[in-house]
């Protein structure tokens, strides 16, 4: 499956004002907000539409209204959190899901510490969001955590806004079904797992709990 590489002005501006170190707490949440729903407009572009009636002051035309499967948010805790504020304006009837996941400081390997999922998760288109795809170790296991509750893989698009070419492939390879949607693909991760040039630690700077 290919992946989606979001180079749309804004979208780079809005990743670059992200990276620098100076943006504070509250621009960064605001930042990654606005740059999930633009993500999102794209990952969006092939939900299957129906026509429908409908009377405007003037006349009764034939109209477009979203069908086909419903939709389910999913955000990796915790930095996944912020992409939901975003995305959740522009899809307000989206069920919303939770995968808790914190990386092993020393393995980087990804604890799961939460899931609660929609009842009718099987039947639903599913965003999975984070803004960081590093080593992929993360975003494997909240996709087996998805598949072990009945998700679809080609239900499940990945939406994340920086990613390592090691993280892009360690998932294409694990999980050739799901699209992966990235607003940059950096240049490599350094020996703490760290995407470069990256953002640095988007939890924390996400939270203020550097
Ligand atoms: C970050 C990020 C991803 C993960 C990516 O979360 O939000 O979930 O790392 O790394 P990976 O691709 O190597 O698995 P972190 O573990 O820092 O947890 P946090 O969001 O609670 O801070
Ligand atoms: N998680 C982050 O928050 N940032 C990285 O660069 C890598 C993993």
């Amino acid at each position: 499956m290919p992946v989606h590489i979001l180079n749309h002005p804004l979208i780079q501006h809005k990743i670059t004002l992200l990276r620098d170190k100076r943006t504070g707490t509250k621009d960064f949440r605001e930042l990654v907000a606005e740059i999930a729903a633009l993500m999102a407009y794209e990952a969006s572009r092939d939900l299957p539409v129906e026509d429908i009636e409908v009377q405007t002051p003037i006349c009764t035309t034939i109209g477009k209204t979203l069908g086909g499967k419903k939709l389910a948010l999913v955000p990796i805790l915790r930095a996944g959190l912020g992409m939901v504020a975003g995305i959740e304006r522009l899809i307000p009837a989206a069920k919303i899901g939770h995968i808790g996941m914190y990386r092993n400081e020393k393995t980087l390997e990804p604890v799961e510490y939460f899931c609660k999922m929609p009842a009718d998760l099987a039947e639903r288109e599913i965003f999975l969001l984070d803004p960081m795809l590093a080593t992929g170790g993360s975003a494997i296991a909240a996709i087996g955590a998805l598949l072990k509750r009945g998700a679809k893989l080609g239900s499940i698009k990945f939406l994340c806004l920086v990613s390592a070419p090691e993280g892009i492939e360690a998932l294409s390879s694990h999980y050739p079904e799901v699209r992966i949607y990235t607003a940059s693909i950096d240049q490599h991760l350094n020996e703490h797992g760290y995407i470069v040039p990256g953002l640095g630690d988007a939890g924390d700077r996400f939270f203020g709990t550097i």
